[in-house]
């Protein structure tokens, strides 16, 4: 291993309630997913719960909140309609993240530049609350500073313009913005996660990110669950990351 600590899986199970919710019936059941990611090596559990409430409900909020033994990384907007959510939740982790009702998925990283006063505020309560608050911006290192001055002890890499890029040189440049800005980040004392679009390939790169701690990956592992079990398509994940990183 070229890092001194194991790289973390945060698995995020938004789309296994995509699919509940596509029939509005009781199942796939999100507790027995959770009960089976984490016995297949998740090392935290992400759930975004929208303001459009497409996939995760406030219920789901509630009943993980009971049965996640790893950890409950909670996705929200900064709205205040969140913030009590988690006041009251109090999951051991929360990722700020930009929402657009229109979007099919997290489109951008946060404009930590543009809303670092807001934001600083918005983070402070769920800070003393002990939640580790984690800020989703682009791999931009002036993004980094401002979320230092905003104080999230996190942050996490938003990768999908590097995940949607051909393999090639366009591929290469994003992914050299994201060891730079990881390298930047983890120098100043942040932690740095990084996530969106990666699957079974892209993920090998930056998983070979040696200051990397975790990565929240989704979809391409419901997407393999198809065809393999779900247990058996977060050991294959979790089998990549440890090949990326020997
Ligand atoms: N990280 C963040 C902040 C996200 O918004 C998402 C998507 O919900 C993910 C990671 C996971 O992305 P994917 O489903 O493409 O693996």
């Amino acid at each position: 291993m070229n890092t001194q600590t194991a790289l973390r899986l945060g698995v995020n199970i938004d789309h296994i309630a995509t699919i509940r919710q596509a029939r509005g019936t009781s199942y796939p059941d999100l507790v027995e997913a959770v009960r089976i990611v984490e016995e297949a090596g998740a090392d935290i559990i992400t759930l975004h719960l929208r303001e459009d409430r497409r996939h995760i409900q406030d219920r789901d909020v509630e009943v993980l909140r009971e049965r996640i033994t790893t950890g409950m990384n909670l996705e929200m907007a900064a709205t205040e309609e969140m913030q009590a959510i988690a006041l009251r939740i109090r999951p051991e982790a929360c990722c700020i993240v930009p929402e657009r009702r229109e979007e099919l998925t997290t489109e951008g990283g946060l404009d930590v530049l543009g809303q670092e006063a807001r934001l600083k505020a918005f983070c402070a309560p769920l800070l003393a609350a002990g939640i580790e608050v984690s800020l989703f911006v682009e791999p931009d290192l002036a993004h980094l500073d401002a979320a230092l001055r905003i104080g999230a002890p996190v942050v996490e890499l938003h990768t999908g313009a590097y995940a949607s890029a051909a393999p090639g040189p366009d591929r290469e440049a994003h992914l050299e913005r994201i060891v730079a800005a990881a390298a930047h980040g983890h120098a100043r004392g942040l932690v740095v996660n990084a996530g969106h679009g990666l699957d079974y390939e892209n993920v090998l790169s930056i998983a070979a990110i040696p200051v990397m701690h975790e990565l929240n990956i989704g979809h391409a592992i419901v997407a393999r669950a198809l065809f393999t079990g779900i247990g058996e398509a977060v050991r294959a994940m979790r089998a990549a990351m440890d090949r990326a990183r020997r």
